[in-house]
C-alpha cells in the first residue's frame, strides 16, 4: 500500500506543515490547526470558526476563502437501538454480499470498495430511518449510492463545475432523485436534504474506512490475533477517510500565533493529530507503522486524535461506524488476505484505498 508519510499533494502538504502552532499552507492562507489543543479549539467555538457553506469541497485546499453555513444543521447522535439494528443489517448484508461474489464472481479477487457498498448503504439507512420496510431501505441505499458516486467527480474536479455542465447536471439529478423518494417516504423527523446529507455522509465514509482496514490487513498478516476493535482504531488512526475537516472564521481571530481575517478556511486533521507521540502509545519512531497491538497497552485511550470530530459536529454516526468497521475486522481476522495489486491511496475525495482488490484464504487456527 502507498505511505500515507509519503504522499504528495494534499495529504503531503499537512503532514509535512511545519507544527506548533496554526500554520498558513499558503501564503495569506488557508491555515492549519497542528496541536491537539488548536484542533479542540477551532472544533469547538462556532462562534469563531463557523461549518463551512459547502461541505462537498470542504477538503479543497486551494480555497482560502469561504462562505459559512449560518444557521446550519446539528444531528443527533444515533441511538443505542438504531446502532444496533444497523450494526445486525450490517453483519447479514456483509454474509450476503460475501455470498454473491462467490456465488457469481468466485475466480475474482474482491473488490473493497464494490463489496462494501450495498452492506454499509443498507446499515446505514436502517439506522437513520429505522421505520422503513426492507424494499424500501434498500431503494434509498441504492438512491444515495448514485448520488455518492454522481457526487464524486463534482468533488474531485479542480474548480467547482458550473450549473449546467454535464457533471454537475448528473450529480443534480441524482440528488433530485433522493430527496424527491424520501420526501415521499412518511415519518421523516428531518427534512429530505437534511436526511440525505445524513445518509451520505454515513454512507460513503465507513466504505472507504472499512477498505483501508481490509487494505491494511492485507498489507499486515503479521498480526493475526490483533484485537479487530484495535484494528479498528488503528485503521481510522492512520487512514481515516475523513481525514481532514474545514472551518471558516467568522471575525478575525488571534490563535496559535496568528491573526487570521475573517471568512478564511481553517483546516483541522485527525490524521496529523493521529501522528503525535502524546496521543499515541509505542515507540514515536514507529508511530507510522500500522500496529494494532499498540492499543493493548491502555497508556492512552484510543479516539484522542478526533477520528469522528469534537464539537458541535462531531460525527453522529461514530458508534454505527465503529459497529460496521468492527464485523468487518473480525471477519477479516479469521483470513489471510492477499492484496492483488499495489493500493494506491486516491485523494480526491476525503481518502480511499484504490484499487484495494484482494483474495483470501482461510487462517490456520492459532490455538495448538
Ligand atoms: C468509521 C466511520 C466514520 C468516520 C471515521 C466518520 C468521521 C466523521 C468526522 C471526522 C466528522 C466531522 C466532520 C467535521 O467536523 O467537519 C463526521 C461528521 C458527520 N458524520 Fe461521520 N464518520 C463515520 C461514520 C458515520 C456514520 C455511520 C454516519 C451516519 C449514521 C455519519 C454521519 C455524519 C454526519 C451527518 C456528519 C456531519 C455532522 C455535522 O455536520 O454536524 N458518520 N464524521
Amino acid at each position: 500500500m502507498d505511505s500515507v508519510e509519503l504522499a504528495g499533494g494534499q495529504l503531503g502538504a499537512v503532514l509535512t506543515a511545519p507544527r506548533g502552532g496554526m500554520a498558513p499552507l499558503a501564503p495569506g492562507g488557508p491555515w492549519l490547526a497542528t496541536t491537539p489543543a488548536l484542533v479542540k479549539e477551532v472544533l469547538t467555538d462556532p462562534e469563531r470558526f463557523d461549518f463551512p457553506g459547502d461541505v462537498s469541497r470542504g477538503s479543497d485546499l486551494s480555497g482560502s476563502r469561504g462562505e459559512t453555513r449560518t444557521g446550519h444543521t446539528l444531528y443527533s447522535p444515533v441511538p443505542a437501538a438504531a446502532v444496533s439494528r444497523g450494526s445486525d443489517v450490517f453483519g447479514s448484508e456483509w454474509r450476503t454480499a460475501l455470498a454473491e461474489h462467490e456465488h457469481v464472481r468466485a475466480d475474482e479477487p474482491y473488490d473493497a470498495m464494490q463489496l462494501l457498498r450495498r452492506p454499509v448503504a443498507r446499515s446505514t439507512t436502517s439506522a437513520v430511518l429505522p421505520h422503513l420496510d426492507t424494499a424500501t431501505r434498500d431503494a434509498v441505499g441504492d438512491l444515495v449510492l448514485d448520488w455518492i458516486d454522481a457526487l464524486a467527480p463534482v468533488i474531485a474536479s479542480h474548480r467547482p463545475p458550473r450549473r449546467w455542465t454535464r457533471i454537475r447536471r448528473a450529480e443534480t439529478a441524482a440528488r433530485v432523485a433522493l430527496e424527491d423518494f424520501l420526501a415521499s417516504v412518511r415519518g421523516l423527523e428531518q427534512t429530505p436534504q437534511q436526511v440525505a446529507t445524513m445518509l451520505a455522509a454515513g454512507i460513503q465514509v465507513p466504505i472507504a474506512a472499512g477498505a483501508f482496514l481490509l487494505a491494511w490487513s492485507g498489507a499486515h498478516r503479521d498480526e493475526p490475533d490483533a484485537d479487530p476493535v484495535h484494528v479498528v482504531w488503528e485503521t481510522l488512526r492512520l487512514t481515516s477517510p475523513s481525514w481532514i475537516t474545514a472551518r471558516v472564521t467568522t471575525r478575525r481571530v488571534e490563535i496559535g500565533g496568528a491573526t487570521i481575517p475573517a471568512g478564511r478556511v481553517v483546516f483541522a486533521s485527525p490524521l496529523l493529530l493521529g501522528r503525535f507521540p502524546e496521543l499515541v502509545p509505542g515507540d514515536p519512531s514507529e508511530i507510522a507503522s500500522f500496529d494494532p497491538t499498540r492499543w493493548q497497552t491502555h497508556e492512552q485511550r484510543p479516539g484522542a486524535w478526533l477520528p469522528f470530530g469534537a464539537g458541535p459536529h462531531m460525527c453522529p454516526g461514530r458508534n454505527l461506524g465503529i459497529a460496521q468497521l468492527t464485523t468487518v475486522a473480525q471477519w477479516a481476522s479469521a483470513f489471510e488476505i492477499s492484496l492483488s495489486e499495489h493500493v494506491s491511496i486516491d485523494q480526491s475525495r476525503g481518502i480511499a484505498p484504490s484499487p484495494c482488490r484482494f483474495t483470501v484464504t482461510p487462517r490456520r487456527s492459532s490455538s495448538p
